[in-house]
């Protein structure tokens, strides 16, 4: 028999290849590949016959109407689609630090404080750890916690105790005696996850799995996962700031487009229900430069921020271009139609350009709206203090439409802002009173500066 080949795996992506290589063709990770050995069974030999089970003629297979368990965190129901979808397996994702364990850990607090039993298997932390954390949350009743990694002895426990919803925290501790590699390997993490998400479908109970994501990825990342799940949502936010957005990569029961928005506090993660009027909550005052409110859009939520620019004289050779929760190429860009189109030189000038409160803003809609806040800057002369705008610009300076302007001027009358400059809005779109359509950036910077 001719010897089996051992494989090379990403442990980022789990992109498979017959030799080592540096840097992963399919996730573009450099030094994450690792040997795994080869299969000891090669299929067909394993002398199974058909499954005992009958198979289930579709049309006979029953549906539960109310198969949703609602966290009671809305906004993580949110992002779920309505709360979670009984026997479903839900991949929670995101760097170490951001509020994964806290968010279960609440959320577990909320199920078992209703009487919905949660197993908690916390093979990163002891139990005092979880407890003291649940502690300073305020979950107590309801979950059973099991700290360990072996992912038989956890099967097991499930089967034992027959809880509703096990949430494991994390994928990556997990560990299968009978298998090579160690914890957090590829290997372990998809075989360990596998065998769980099959325990969950036969056994109707509802899965969590949280799954660590790492720049240098010395850990299986999530995405090895996102196929064998129903539901994918990544933490995202960075640890400077407050915000923490719950993003849904992948739902089979919503939208994957929906986001939950949360501020980390003395006592765990807090709903921020009114994203606008937080993240506008430390706007500058009336009548300073450098400064234009956006209506952008989140998943399917019209959410207001605050664009700010500063343009200063430079003393430099390769004046600075630096920019925080924008693209730098995105920036790059609306300079030079500023300047071609505009007649808005900032050559000789450092620019400085941010989203205020710490989020992102990736949207083509931002270019209006970052063209004022630099042209403000530039001319020393305020965008009107009522005033939103959204709207891409095209490269020959014309300002584009842009999906869901309905929603964006909904959201700004809303706040109390009066006045909108945009792009001309599709026919069927009302217009409200207030609203300048804008052809070109320079109509929009003389509805702005007059
Ligand atoms: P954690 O939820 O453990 O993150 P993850 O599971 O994603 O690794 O912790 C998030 C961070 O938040 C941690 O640095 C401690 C901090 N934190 C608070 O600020 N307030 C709180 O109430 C809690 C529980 C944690
Ligand atoms: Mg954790």
């Amino acid at each position: 028999m001719a010897r089996q080949r051992s494989t090379w795996r990403c442990q980022q992506c789990g992109h498979a290849s017959a030799r080592w290589v540096g840097r992963c063709p399919e996730c573009g990770e450099y030094g994450t590949f690792v040997e795994e050995a080869p299969p000891s069974a090669a299929p067909g030999t394993s002398g199974a016959s058909a499954s005992p089970r009958p198979t289930v003629a579709l049309a006979d297979v029953s549906v539960s109407p109310d198969s949703r368990i609602p966290t009671g965190i809305a906004e993580f129901d949110r992002v779920l689609g309505g709360g979670l979808v009984r026997g479903s397996v839900v991949l929670i994702g995101g760097e170490p630090g951001i509020g994964k364990s806290t968010l279960l850990l609440q959320a577990s607090g909320r199920l078992g404080a209703r009487g919905v039993p949660v197993l908690y298997v916390c093979g990163e932390e002891s139990a005092q750890q979880v407890r003291s954390r649940a502690d300073r949350i305020g979950a107590r009743d309801g979950i059973s916690l099991l700290p360990e990694v072996d992912a038989a002895v956890i099967e097991a426990t499930i089967l034992a105790e027959r809880p509703e919803v096990v949430i494991v925290d994390s994928v990556q501790t997990l560990f299968d005696p009978g298998l090579d590699g160690v914890p957090g390997s590829v290997g372990q993490v998809r075989a360990t996850a596998a065998r769980l998400v099959r325990l969950a479908k036969t056994s109707d109970i509802t899965l969590i799995v949280v799954g660590h994501v790492t720049k240098d990825g010395s850990i299986a990342g999530p995405r090895v996962l996102e196929h064998v799940v129903d539901t994918v949502l990544y933490f995202e936010g960075d640890s400077d700031h407050a915000f923490r957005v719950v993003r849904a990569a992948k739902n089979r029961f919503g939208s994957a487009a929906e986001i939950g928005i949360f501020e980390m506090g003395e006592e765990g993660l807090v709903e921020v229900g009114q994203p606008s009027s937080a993240l506008l909550a430390g706007r500058g005052e009336r009548g300073v430069a450098g400064s234009a409110v956006m209506a952008t859009i989140e998943g399917s939520r019209p959410l207001l921020v605050e664009i700010q620019a500063l343009a200063t004289p430079t003393y430099l050779q390769m004046p600075r271009r630096l920019s925080v929760g924008i693209d730098s190429a995105r920036l790059l860009q609306v300079l030079a139609i500023l300047e071609r189109r505009a007649g808005l030189p900032l050559g000789s000038y450092d620019v400085y350009v941010s989203v205020a409160g710490g989020v992102r803003v990736t949207e083509p809609a931002l270019d209006l709206p970052l063209a004022l806040a630099l042209a403000s800057s530039r001319n020393d002369r305020p965008v009107p203090h009522d005033a939103v705008a959204f709207g891409e610009l095209g490269l020959t300076g014309d300002v584009r439409g842009v999906p869901h302007a309905a929603a964006r001027l909904r959201e700004a009358a809303r706040m109390g802002f009066s006045r909108a400059i945009g792009p001309t809005l599709a026919t069927g779109v009302s217009r409200q009173p207030g609203y300048s359509d804008a052809r070109t950036l320079a109509v929009a910077l003389e509805v702005a500066f007059g």
